[in-house]
């Protein structure tokens, strides 16, 4: 069976890679960088396993990369994985995924085969069938259903477990818009996943895409939720946010995850998709209010980091600030809509000299901050000299640091532990003043 998946970020090379085990697979891309590093070995994002799949389905033959849209001609099955970026009012930018619909559409008219098209992308409901089915139809002057089959998939894939969530998934989400559409996409997953398919939900294409969106919002909303209890902890001496979310989350209908307080959601889809779920209710006519606290919680959980520090300095112009992970989170070297570089904008416009470091993202904060920072690659150099330090991503290399590092390194040993990596017990001991998250003996 022959694949092609058109866009090659995160979600697309990663969905490529895996389905390059079973299948003949070619990725395709507009950016010509990025498929001719691809072409020679060179894997643009950090992804745990990614690069060890890419050698080995490259080896056998069975992965390739290419700007050229005619390679999806000799595809059965065209996954569409291209980005969904946000439009400053919110609502979602659909123009890579239409440029690819047409650019699909028009290699369908010279097509023998019928092949089905799956859109992967975080699309807003009702993408499929208004917007993907119309442009393909009119650029291939062949009807879905007959000259091609359309299904809505969407990938629910983190980011630094996207392979064991692509070999793993907790569930598969199947929109298809006919019935032959529905046969190919289960087919194709079957064969994939064989012999133990994951549990499958086959519904409606607005259902397949709105699961996605609600999906990502409630996590979202579960996260600016427990960051609430977080500042409810800080006011009330004795309270500890991480032992009131694992009180809530042996709960069976509240769950464990999700519930980890700190200094909010960064990354490329929760803050952007519970945006565009706003913007769509709005549109509507419905009340956004929801999501509007969910996404303030998040916006000012930074500001409450920089208030505590400054509290605790007597000030921020001037001192020797050390972020540790800017990351979105661990384990990933992205910095989109990080909150770690959302701190640093606000320390950086209170005066601070920041320094910064992170196993895998210095490249990434270099770009967003430039030479307003300094980078390190080794935390104890980060740390040395600096008044505070402040943990913004849950990497093991900074678990390991020990009371005695910050005390003996930094000018004022003072430590902001925004992701909880370290035992309040052990930390509060003799000089160094230790602060953290929803602890309300903490504060
Ligand atoms: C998210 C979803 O989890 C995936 O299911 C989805 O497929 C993906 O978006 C997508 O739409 O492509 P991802 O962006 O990789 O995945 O990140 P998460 O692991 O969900 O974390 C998002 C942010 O929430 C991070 O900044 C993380 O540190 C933060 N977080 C997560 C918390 O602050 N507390 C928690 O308890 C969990």
């Amino acid at each position: 069976m022959k694949l092609a998946v058109v866009g090659l970020g995160y979600a697309g090379l990663c969905t490529a890679a895996c389905f390059a085990r079973k299948f003949e697979v070619v990725g395709i891309d507009v950016d010509s960088g990025r498929v001719s590093q691809l072409d020679r070995g060179k894997v643009p994002i950090h992804e745990n396993g990614l690069s060890a799949l890419l050698k080995s389905g490259m080896a056998r033959g069975n992965l390739t990369f290419s700007e050229d849209y005619s390679r999806t001609r000799g595809a059965s099955v065209i996954l569409i994985a291209v980005g969904t970026p946000s439009n400053p009012d919110g609502a979602i930018d659909l123009s890579q995924v239409t440029n690819a619909a047409a650019l699909i559409g028009r290699q369908l008219a010279r097509s023998k085969n019928k092949p089905l098209v799956v859109i992967k992308s975080t699309v807003i409901p009702g993408t499929a069938t208004t917007v993907v089915k119309p442009l393909l139809e009119r650029e291939s002057g062949k009807s879905c259903g007959a000259g091609f089959g359309l299904c809505s998939s969407p990938e629910f894939l983190r980011e630094g477990k996207a392979i064991e969530d692509t070999l793993r998934p907790d569930r598969i989400v199947i929109g298809p818009l006919d019935e032959m559409s529905g046969r190919a996409m289960k087919s194709l997953y079957r064969r994939f996943y064989s012999p133990k398919s994951p549990p499958m939900v086959e519904t409606t294409p607005e259902n397949a895409e709105l699961i996605k969106y609600a999906s990502n919002a409630f996590l979202a909303t579960k996260i600016s939720f427990i960051n609430f209890i977080a500042r409810i902890c800080e006011t009330l001496p004795g309270a500890d946010v991480g032992e009131i979310a694992f009180g809530m989350g042996l709960d069976p209908r509240i769950g464990r995850q999700y519930l980890e307080a700190g200094p909010g959601f960064g990354g490329a889809c929760l803050p952007k998709d519970s945006r565009a779920l706003r913007a769509f209710a709005l549109q509507r006519g419905l009340d956004g209010s929801l999501l509007r606290s969910v996404m303030e919680i998040n916006d000012t959980q930074p500001d409450r980091i920089v208030f505590a520090v400054e509290r605790a300095l007597g000030g921020i112009s001037g001192k020797v600030i050390a972020i540790l992970g800017v990351a979105f989170k661990e384990e990933s070297d992205d910095v989109r809509e990080s909150r770690a570089i959302v701190l640093a904008k606000r320390l950086l416009g209170k005066g601070a000299e920041l320094r910064i470091t992170d196993p895998e993202a210095i490249e990434g904060a270099r770009r967003e901050l430039g030479k307003n920072a300094n980078y390190y690659e080794q935390p104890l150099d980060c740390i040395d000299g600096a008044d505070a330090a402040i943990v913004m991503a849950a990497w093991g290399e900074f678990k390991k640091l020990k009371p005695q590092d910050f005390v003996r390194l930094m000018r004022t040993p003072l430590l902001f532990d925004a992701r909880s990596i370290y035992d309040s017990k052990d930390y509060r001991a003799g000089a160094l003043k230790f602060m953290a998250i929803g602890r309300g003996d903490l504060a």
